[in-house]
């Protein structure tokens, strides 16, 4: 809920447990007040520091003087006295900055409007959601800021976002337009962020802040595989269960930077955006620009808090409505089974076998089209390989049904490769500088969506394709960076908008497809995850995390994304030993339980596997049907880290909303000989209630011909009946089992 005090100039936005509150000092400068538990109020103080502070500058204010330096600001700027860093930054066409954004008014609205060609969380009907508009006037110039608020009370999510608007009579060059700016008093915070690689995406980073200014982002083009774009500022003592946790989340899918400043009083200021290296746009006279929406969260619950907030909010508020309760299918994936090297016929054992586990859906991935037989060609060609299937997609799409499988498509849309018939027809739709060579990555260059007759070219192709055969899932990949974001079609003074045309291009592809196809379940990949984040889940409801499926690394993979998606977002897949990214050994039901905790399927020749194993995998396939409404929608609670020092064991489980049902999942890394394990103590249970728990895999427990019956184990009678007190307390004993990479799975019911 939204109220304002007029009189104080104090606005409060409060959700059911949060509050977030700014003063308009002299009725002119939003200056941030409070971000934290709920209050009902602000009574006290709205000026932080008063007074003059030495070698400070004073901005003039309608008669009187700010000193803005050391204030908490809403939205920062430089030029006017505040030497942190900027959320935002313009000139005019002098080039002499805009430096006076004062208020000029506010509104509260019902609901929540749509951010312009950009994806943005919605409300529904009963969120009793609002929004909070405020103007900014610098009046030189004519340029209006609207920073817009809007408040989910019972998500406990507040959202930002802000407009530019230039109502003058000439053109402004806007070069900084963060999403977030926030000062917070005080600097004992930690920073947590989620970084990595190809093949190691979303590793957790925590640590204390120093002085100065810690950033990171992108600048591949995509969010990439380096960084995600969110950020947590939590106190040391903060636990995945306790202590205060604030983040923020940005719903973009192009270059960002997150800048963290520990200031010279020792406060902390806090700035999420595009990323202002690679950025610049002209506002012309009546021209508006919408920065990406932010996402808001406080939680007093710790990480495990802060992340059932965000699952939630995702799942129910960004991804597509329809995609919502609808069950996701169990997917049998070609390509780490064949690479580029099938037909038609041979593809049909592969049909087979994954029918007789009980796959739901076939996706066929890279090689299908043109002369694809590498990845040194075709990228663009989007027309059916009849060598490889000669009775093409709607012939496969039939022997396909006639297994009672649907069938997925791979494409890579955003990608033209120099040999294709699309680069020669059209050598100039790539990005690139005339006259110097265009470099390669994976031997290919990216199409310049920043032209609307190319975005318009995808749409056609990609639905031509779609027309062609009853196709119910895409896996759209993206596999290089964009290395030098140049279109020679925007004039010079317009080079730096091209990444994020880029980014807008894409989503209106993304809009027209699949408001075109609202059947097709589209999922996102960008060589597994370089391109993971809430933009691309507000049209694609689930994303490939990683090209690493091996069940260890993975672990760490699926923890770290799990700080912010929920796991229906998460595709894994079980591949095959030795597996093909790291060369590591694991056991079948290892990997199995790996890729049951986010959006189950196989990636492997499922007609390669033993009868033993293709019983785990029926099982596998069961339990993944069985319980998926609890997984993807349940309660997601993280309990032991892969990232705490020294971790050998990694834990996690799904509890259902009134805590009757639960699945535990335990992975213990290294054996190590004559050490009774800790149990696991679990989290979410009515302490009073009986519950039974079922240990579900034993005897899956056969690791590369080695079998050998645990050393210990408390389910010999069966499960185990204890009430949830216990099991919060003493935990769920695990059977001791000889072997690395061992996993169990429980089921814990209310009697
Ligand atoms: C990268 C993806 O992440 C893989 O899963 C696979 O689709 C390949 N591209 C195909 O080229």
């Amino acid at each position: 809920m939204i109220s304002i005090d007029e009189q104080r100039g104090v606005v409060l936005l409060s959700t059911n447990s949060s509050s977030y509150a700014f003063a308009l000092l002299e009725h002119s400068y939003p200056s941030h007040l409070h971000w934290g538990d709920r209050i009902g109020s602000v009574r006290g103080p709205t000026v932080h520091q008063s007074g003059r502070r030495p070698f400070s500058v004073q901005a003039p204010v309608h008669g009187t003087y700010l000193s803005l330096g050391s204030l908490p600001s809403e939205y920062g700027w430089s030029g006017s006295g505040d030497f942190r860093i900027p959320s935002w930054e313009a000139v005019d066409e002098q080039g002499f900055p805009i430096i006076e954004p004062w208020h000029e008014r506010h509104s509260i609205h019902p609901g929540k409007p749509a951010l312009d060609g950009m994806p943005s969380s919605y409300t529904k009907a009963g969120d009793n959601s609002e929004t909070l508009k405020v103007v900014l006037r610098d009046k030189p110039s004519g340029l209006a800021i609207h920073l817009r608020y809007t408040v989910f009370p019972t998500y406990d999510v507040i959202t930002r976002s802000t407009v530019f608007c230039n109502d003058g009579e000439n053109s402004i060059n806007l070069t900084r337009a963060g999403s977030l700016c926030v000062d917070l008093d005080g600097s004992d915070f930690e920073v947590l962020s989620l970084h990595g690689a190809w093949g190691r995406e979303a590793q957790l980073s925590r640590h204390a802040l120093a002085p100065g200014v810690y950033s990171f982002g992108s600048r591949t083009g995509t969010t990439s595989h380096f960084a995600n774009p969110f950020v947590a500022l939590a106190p040391p003592s903060a636990t995945e269960h306790t202590g205060a946790v604030r983040a923020a989340l940005l719903m973009y899918s192009g270059n960002f930077r997150a800048d963290v400043e520990r200031t010279f009083d020792d406060d902390v200021r806090l700035v999420l955006g595009i990323n202002p290296d690679s950025f610049s746009w002209m506002l012309g006279p009546g021209e508006r620009f919408t920065t990406p929406e932010v996402l808001l969260v406080y939680s007093a619950a710790g990480l495990n808090g802060m992340s059932q907030i965000y699952h939630r909010f995702i799942r129910e508020r960004v991804m597509p409505r329809r995609f919502q309760d609808a069950p996701r299918p169990i997917v049998a994936n070609n390509w780490e089974a064949t690479y580029f090297d099938f037909t038609h016929d041979s593809l049909l054992p592969l049909l087979d076998a994954a029918a007789q586990v009980g796959v739901e859906l076939f996706v066929l991935d890279d090689g299908w089209f043109g002369d694809r037989e590498s990845d040194g060609k075709s990228l663009g060609d989007w027309t059916v390989n009849r060598r490889k299937l000669p009775r093409g997609l709607e012939g496969l799409a039939a022997d396909v049904a006639e297994h009672g499988l649907e069938l997925g498509l791979w494409f890579e849309p955003e990608m033209v490769s120099p040999d294709s018939d699309l680069h020669r027809a059209h050598p100039d739709w790539c990005l690139h500088i005339p006259g110097r060579e265009k470099p390669l990555g994976r031997n290919q260059l990216v199409l310049d969506l920043s032209r609307p007759e190319i975005c318009r070219e995808i749409i056609d192709r990609v639905s031509s394709v779609l027309e062609s055969a009853p196709i119910s899932y895409v896996k759209w990949d993206m596999n290089r960076y964009l290395s030098y974001p140049v279109s020679p079609s925007l004039p010079a003074e317009r080079r730096k908008e091209l990444s994020h045309r880029y980014v807008l291009g894409l989503y209106q592809i993304w809009d027209a497809l699949t408001t075109r196809f609202p059947k097709v379940l589209f999922a996102g990949c960008s060589g597994g995850g370089g391109r993971f984040d809430a933009g691309v889940l507000s049209y694609f409801p689930q994303i490939w995390a990683s090209d690493n499926s091996d069940a260890v690394d993975r672990l760490r993979i699926q923890y770290g994304l799990s700080l912010v998606y929920p796991v229906c977002a998460i595709e894994a897949h079980v591949t095959s030993i030795p597996n093909h990214q790291v060369g590591r050994f694991t056991p079948f039901s290892t990997r199995g339980n790996v890729a049951l905790s986010a959006n189950f399927g196989f990636e492997l020749d499922l007609t390669a596997l033993d009868d033993e194993d293709r019983r785990i995998a029926e099982k596998l396939v069961a339990t993944a049907k069985k319980y998926r409404r609890l997984i993807h929608g349940g309660r997601f609670v993280r309990l032991e880290s892969p990232f705490d020092a020294g971790s050998n064991r990694v834990a996690w489980m799904f509890v259902d909303e009134k805590a009757r049902l639960a699945l535990l999942f335990a992975f213990q890394l290294l054996s190590s000989a004559n050490r009774e394990g800790r149990a696991v103590p679990l989290v979410g249970l009515e302490p009073e209630t009986l519950y039974r728990v079922s240990w579900l895999d034993s005897g899956d427990l056969r690791l590369m011909g080695f079998t050998a019956p645990p050393q210990s184990d408390p389910f010999t009678e069966g499960p185990v009946r204890c009430i949830g007190a216990e099991l919060m307390g003493r935990g769920v004993e695990l059977p001791r089992v000889l072997g690395d990479f061992v996993s169990f799975r429980f089921l814990i019911e209310a009697e």
